[in-house]
């Protein structure tokens, strides 16, 4: 039985290959696609969605999420994900608009009609809290929550914050403490997966139309990781861990840990305190096997236009 999933994400270089990942039938049921700003708005990020999955012929709906978080004010990363929030690949012009403009209503009408789903973040987690805040009853639907964000060390927009944590970090703590099992994966792990030089010419040499789109698209992410965070061997590709993380069980290694975000404005601000305190409320990755990530990516490409 494929696993049912619902993808809440702000694409984004990386949120891209999460849903490529996900879209794949042979291994998942895609339910839902939710968006919200934070690489880009959320109208942005909703036609890049759009763009995706009608270039590689997935067929999910898409929904618009919120475009503001819930206490603090909005922030996006044009400076790694360009004015459209996916710069580097000329997608055709589709007409086809989102299914809906209410993305947490969304997600709590697909939750309450299925079972046993897991829900995937890989932005900021404004739908998924106002989704538990509005109708805890979803709760008894999600089988557990896989979540891209903060860090077991430093973050990256701050030497303490990581980007999805601290675009809303109210949001993050309350889907932390919405007693459902979750997993975080961090910084720690994601800066493991870095787009070299090797890499995309792996998977250019798969020589199929999502090689082209990853190519192009890596291409323009890793110029703008090198100028903004001086990453000069590549950008790290962030979000598909997280769905790499269900294809193959073995891919990450895990530590339960007691994990909180710091909502105290100052040079703390949206830290992730990661704890070995006996009442854990997460699954944190520690460690993961980067060439069999690579392998997952590859064949996720590979499967595209076979
Ligand atoms: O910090 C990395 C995260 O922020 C990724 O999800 C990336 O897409 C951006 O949203
Ligand atoms: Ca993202």
């Amino acid at each position: 039985m494929n696993r049912k999933i619902i993808l809440d994400c702000d694409p984004g270089h990386d949120d891209a290959f999460a849903i490529l990942l996900a879209g794949q039938k042979r291994y998942f049921d895609l339910l839902l696609i939710t968006t919200e700003s934070g690489n880009q708005t959320v109208e942005k990020t909703t036609q890049n969605a759009i763009n995706l999955v009608e270039f590689l012929k997935i067929d999910v709906p898409i929904t618009m999420g919120e475009n503001h978080p819930l206490v603090r004010d909005k922030i996006l990363c044009p400076e790694i994900h360009g004015e459209s929030g996916l710069d580097g690949f000329e997608f055709p012009k589709y007409s086809r608009k989102c299914d809906s403009t209410n993305g947490v209503q969304a997600m709590i009408e697909t939750l309450l009609t299925n079972d046993k789903v897991t829900v995937v973040t890989t932005g900021a987690m404004t739908n998924l809290a106002l989704a538990i805040k509005n109708c805890p009853d979803i709760l008894n639907h999600i089988e557990e929550i896989i979540f891209m964000g903060g860090s077991t060390s430093d973050g990256n927009i701050t030497p303490a914050a990581e980007f999805n944590i601290l675009c809303d970090p109210d949001a993050s703590n309350i889907v932390l403490s919405c007693g459902r099992p979750i997993r975080m994966i961090g910084l720690n792990i994601t800066r493991r997966v870095l787009v070299t030089k090797d890499v995309i010419s792996r998977i250019s040499e798969i020589n199929n139309k999502a090689s082209k789109m990853f190519v192009d698209l890596m291409t323009v992410f890793n110029a703008n990781q090198a100028k903004t965070f001086g990453l000069l061997e590549g950008g790290p590709l962030h979000d598909p861990v997280t769905i790499a993380s269900m294809i193959d069980d073995n891919l990450i290694t895990w530590k339960e840990m007691n994990v909180s975000v710091e909502l105290s404005k100052g040079p703390l601000y949206a830290k992730t305190y990661c704890k070995n305190k006996k009442s854990h409320n997460c699954y944190v990755a520690v460690d993961i096997d980067v060439n069999r990530f690579w392998d997952i990516i590859e064949e996720g490409v590979r499967y595209y236009f076979e």
